[in-house]
């Protein structure tokens, strides 16, 4: 077996990469959504404004027995790295995981980074005996963190989006104004977004692992809108605006990908903290639940993910009806 970086123009070595991912899902995620060849092969080729990332191959002849992707920001959170680890359920217990780690560790020590933070998925009640969890302790890796992976059904139930949606109202008042945006917030409204959702590092809570501030800027979010529209995304966006001064105070953000089309990502969630205590994070989640329902009523799952000691969040999903499907270590290891 050698492990060597990957070219990712190489056509074919990256469809056996998606073939890894997609086998490796099966068999350790619980109700993976679904997405394709092409979509697989623009998101390896496509890379955030302000990160990197190195791809490493473990490859036995022609056959790739599994692979490492470990991101690294560049303009915030200069001490840490990102990773993910897939083998082939074929390949397991013969130590190509643990070669990969070796490998990731070495080269996230090159880069100067002193954290290297993986996540582990793993079915409910399992924390300590599923085998990504087992794996992570052999190597060392601690568990700084768990986030709880939870569904809706769609459609939402009309009375619990009526009922939650009065309460936000009559919280809210007067102050605040609520807009939903499809493809991308308008121009006007971009620093504003960028400003709230790059406090979710801060904000949201993460263990023992302290996070600054993300640095997404206007001309960032534009090229992530690009990339979305090229894979054929749709991304629905909620905010609340501070009547008095325009500002933008909270957002939610639902992601449509186009190789499922019953799934939804419910991604990042926020309450500037001065405008906390409205149920301004209800309010954003409903509007955009109801535009959600407008679009596209064949979708039939939102999934989202947060720290199990974020009771507001979590408090707020129960509320409208997610159920408990997966749960993810996030770990840690000094290096
Ligand atoms: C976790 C994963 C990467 C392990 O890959 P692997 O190639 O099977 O790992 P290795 O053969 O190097 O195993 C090293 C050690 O990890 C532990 N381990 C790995 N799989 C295990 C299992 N199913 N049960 C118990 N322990 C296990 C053992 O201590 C093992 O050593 P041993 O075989 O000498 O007992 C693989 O199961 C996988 O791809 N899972 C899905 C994705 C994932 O969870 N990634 C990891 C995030 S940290």
């Amino acid at each position: 077996m050698e492990i060597t970086t990957v070219d990712r123009g190489d056509d074919a070595l990256v469809a056996q990469l998606y073939d890894v991912c997609r086998s490796s899902d099966a068999v350790s995620r619980v109700d993976q959504f679904d997405y394709t060849p092409e979509e697989y092969a623009a998101n390896l080729r496509w890379s955030f404004p302000g990160e990197h990332d190195v791809l490493l191959a473990a490859r036995d002849g022609g056959t790739v027995l599994g692979y490492a992707q470990v991101w690294f920001p560049e303009r915030d959170n200069l001490d840490k790295s990102w990773f993910e680890l897939f083998v082939h359920p074929e390949h397991r217990r013969q130590g190509v995981g643990s070669a990969l780690v070796e490998r990731v560790e070495r080269v996230v020590r090159d880069e100067g980074r002193s954290l290297a933070l993986p996540e582990a998925f793993v079915p409910p009640g399992h924390r300590d005996d599923a085998p990504a969890a087992r794996f992570a302790a052999r190597h060392g890796y601690e568990v700084a963190d768990t986030e709880v992976v939870r569904s809706l059904r769609l459609p939402v139930d009309a009375a619990v989006l009526d009922r939650f949606e009065a309460s936000a109202r009559e919280a809210m008042g007067e102050a605040y104004r609520l807009e939903v945006h499809r493809g991308g917030v308008p121009e006007p409204q971009r620093a504003g977004l960028c400003a709230v959702s790059n406090r979710l590092a801060l904000d949201a809570p993460s263990g023992d692992i302290e996070f600054e501030a993300e640095s997404m800027t206007p001309d960032d979010y534009r090229q992530l809108l690009e990339h979305e529209r090229s894979l054929q995304r749709e991304r629905l966006t909620a905010l609340a605006i501070e009547v008095a001064t325009g500002d933008v105070v909270a957002y939610t953000d639902l992601v449509l990908p186009h190789g499922d089309p019953t799934f939804v990502f419910q991604w990042g969630t926020l309450v500037m903290p001065e405008h906390r205590g409205h149920r301004l994070g209800m309010a954003v989640k409903v509007a955009n639940l109801r535009a959600l329902a407008g679009l596209d009523p064949a979708r039939r799952t939102v999934r989202t993910m947060n720290a199990e000691d974020n009771p507001w969040m979590v408090g707020i999903n129960v509320d409208l009806g997610f159920e408990v499907v997966e749960e993810a270590l996030m770990l840690r290891k000094d290096l």
